[in-house]
């Protein structure tokens, strides 16, 4: 479990990223900060569409820039939104395969922590690249 500073630094980094959310159907903002293992912080926000399926949760946009930097270790990741929601499915499934079992915070939009959890909880069982060999 990443220490208090390193969660308070990554939720306020989520905080942050998230007045970018461009989310202008739902009106559902959310943020993310991801943790690499070298200890960088890289956001994304959820981008909707008006066509609304290929909109784009927050959590594979930051993954997607993280690997785009060349990031593959991460420690951790904080999701900011109202109520502090646990991710979706599909994004349970990219975190687990990009990230493995890495500790998720969830914070509502004042940053107050819901709760913290991890991969595998959420998506026990997971399908992953094992499963290929
Ligand atoms: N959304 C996220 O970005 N992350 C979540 O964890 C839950 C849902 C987005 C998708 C959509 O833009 C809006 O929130 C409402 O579903």
């Amino acid at each position: 479990m990443i220490d208090q500073n390193k969660q308070n630094t990554l939720i306020a980094a989520a905080m942050q990223a998230r007045h970018e959310a461009y989310a202008p159907y739902s009106h559902f903002y959310v943020g993310v900060a991801l943790l690499t293992k070298d200890n960088e912080i890289i956001t994304g926000i959820n981008m909707e569409n008006s066509s609304y399926g290929l909109s784009v949760c927050a959590e594979r946009n930051a993954i997607a820039t993280a690997i785009g930097k060349g990031k593959r270790d991460f420690q951790a990741m904080a999701i900011v939104s109202r109520g502090g929601v646990t991710p979706c499915g599909a994004c349970r499934q990219v975190i687990f395969d990009i990230c493995g079992n890495i500790d998720i915070i969830l914070a509502d939009e004042e940053g107050k922590i819901r709760d913290i959890t991890s991969t595998e909880t959420l998506l026990p069982n997971a399908f992953g690249n094992k499963d290929l060999v």
